[in-house]
């Protein structure tokens, strides 16, 4: 008999202000309300997210955020059976605003804290949408995350590799960027590339000429810069149809990397003879369908199942972290109120060090 719990999230690590009620019990886990204020207006004058901004938001709306998922979930703080919160990795000032949220709630009312490592919400969060058993295979991709990982447990993870620069998202984004095209570059660049030609030019597959699974981004918009300025030099601008390469281009790119790393993950994630193998990939680029479907035929070459979480729980949010947090507390994991705010916490704690950190913080 599974015990019932039910368990308040708090997330903001980033530019997310997040508040979330999870229950979770015999039959599953329950989203009751999952609130996300987003600050994209707050930063997009700056070009990407200003730390002190994002955390002076956080500080202000997460109280709101948090009445708010209560009351969407029809509960009060005595419904909890805890209060859970991303403890890092993320922006420092934005994950001490949630730590001390969440300590004063639980102070005022004792209930138990959990603090929970934000990449291992994201993780997690295929478990909370499919209940898919242990282990399966993640990838996570956003602007600021980028890495496989085996989930063998709550709290046990394999890193099989990640990017050594920079977050896919992130190169989708300077991308749209040095070709003029609206921010978040994702969506934009994904929009034009579906009339252009991938062949046009020839941009580099970083990193696959080496074993392992680590990944490489930042080349890309290089190449994509000595391109666009070699068209300009040539014709005096840029044509509809020479972004439209460009960015084709440049999808292919990430697609056949993706893909290619992929593979070589499953293959280590298959030497592990899982029953139901499983790979599920979280993060906002996981919204690109070009990336999707080579991830989808990857997964069928390998006979494994693909699943993707709904885009709004593959994002930030704080009902993955409510989640994660109920996954601790059944563990019997507690925290106290000297639970301390990370700047990098990775989640697989005898891989080496990533090299990167994403232009929303150093991640892992
Ligand atoms: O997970 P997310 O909402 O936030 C974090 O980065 O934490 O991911 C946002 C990133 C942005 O860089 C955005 O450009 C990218 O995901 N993105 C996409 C697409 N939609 C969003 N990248 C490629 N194709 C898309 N369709
Ligand atoms: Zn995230």
């Amino acid at each position: 008999m599974v015990q019932t719990l039910t368990v308040l999230g708090l997330e903001s690590s980033c530019d997310d202000t997040a508040a979330a009620v999870v229950r979770h019990g015999e039959n599953g886990a329950e989203v009751l309300s999952s609130i996300v204020h987003g600050q994209n207006e707050l930063h997009s004058a700056f070009g990407g997210v200003v730390p002190e901004i994002a955390a002076r938001a956080h500080a202000e709306k997460l109280d709101t955020c948090v009445m708010q998922a209560l009351e969407e979930a029809g509960l009060a703080l005595s419904d909890m059976d805890a209060v859970a919160v991303t403890a890092g990795p993320g922006l420092i000032g934005g994950v001490m605003s949630g730590v001390m949220c969440a300590k004063g709630i639980s102070a005022a009312t004792g209930l138990p804290l959990i603090g929970v490592n934000h990449l291992a919400g994201h993780a997690l969060t295929p478990r909370l949408t499919d209940g898919i058993a242990f282990p399966y295979l993640m990838l996570l991709v956003s602007g600021g995350h980028c890495q496989y990982l085996i989930a063998h447990g709550p709290d046990h993870f394999t890193r099989l590799g990640g990017t050594i620069d920079d977050a896919p998202g992130e190169a989708f984004d300077k991308t749209a960027r040095l070709l003029g095209l609206p921010q978040p570059g994702g969506p934009s660049v994904e929009a034009e590339a579906r009339a252009g030609d991938p062949k046009r030019f020839r941009f580099p597959r970083p990193l696959l000429d080496r074993p392992g699974c680590d990944l490489s981004f930042s080349g890309l918009k290089t190449a994509l810069m000595r391109m666009r300025d070699q068209v300009v030099a040539e014709k005096g601008g840029l044509t509809r149809q020479d972004r439209a390469d460009l960015c084709a281009g440049f999808q292919q790119a990430v697609v056949d990397t993706l893909a290619e790393k992929t593979r070589r993950a499953m293959d280590l994630y298959l030497n592990e003879n899982p029953a139901e193998p499983v790979i599920a990939v979280a993060g906002g680029v996981a919204a690109n369908s070009a990336i999707r479907s080579a991830l989808e035929t990857v997964c069928d070459e390998k006979g494994g199942r693909f699943t993707a979480p709904p885009l709004a729980l593959c994002t930030d949010n704080a009902a993955m972290i409510a989640y994660a947090g109920i996954e601790r507390f059944r563990t019997g994991a507690r925290d106290g109120l000297d639970l301390t705010a990370r700047p990098r916490w990775p989640l697989d704690q005898t891989s080496p060090a990533m090299l990167g950190s994403g232009k929303k913080g150093a991640k892992a």
